[in-house]
């Protein structure tokens, strides 16, 4: 029940083999996982996903890094789940990241930062689209 948000677990903790421990986090904190899958992008792909950042200074380098590996995709469902994912990965930038944060645990740098959180209801609906079909996805009902 609740709402849905939609993550990435990116490359860098991807090859660090952080999944297990940031999944735990996730699911320590509350969250459905009503989707997943783990996938290598495209570089049209990545450029699609972010193509609000199409026009900022990093957005080329972003791509590469999207691409540098395989990233798990996941929609997860819980109440308020675009603000309390954003509170639980902390701040971008991984050293203004709350301790006890995933960014602040997993992330390397601003680019490398562990994880991709939606920052609203619609772009947290877009973005699981963009990843995930129907029959892909597993929300929980809740129970009368
Ligand atoms: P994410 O939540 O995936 O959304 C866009 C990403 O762009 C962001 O995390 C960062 O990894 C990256 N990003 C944002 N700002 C910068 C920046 N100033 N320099 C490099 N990468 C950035």
């Amino acid at each position: 029940a609740g709402t849905i948000t939609f993550t990435i677990i990116k490359p860098g903790a991807v090859k660090n083999e952080h999944i297990g421990p940031i999944l735990d986090k996730i699911s320590d904190a509350g969250f459905h996982i009503a989707a997943m899958k783990m996938v290598q992008l495209s570089r049209s792909e990545a450029r699609s996903f972010y193509c609000i950042h199409k026009d900022k200074p990093f957005f080329e380098d972003l791509v590469e890094f999207m691409v540098s590996g395989p990233i798990v995709a996941a929609i997860l469902q819980k109440e308020n789940a675009v603000d309390d994912f954003r509170k639980l990965i902390g701040n971008t930038d991984p050293t203004k990241a709350e301790p006890g944060t995933i960014r602040h645990m997993f992330a390397k740098s601003v680019q490398a930062n562990a994880v991709h959180g939606s920052d609203s209801d619609e772009n947290a609906q877009k973005e699981s689209e963009y990843f995930f079909a129907g029959y892909e996805k597993f929300f929980e009902v809740k129970k009368t």
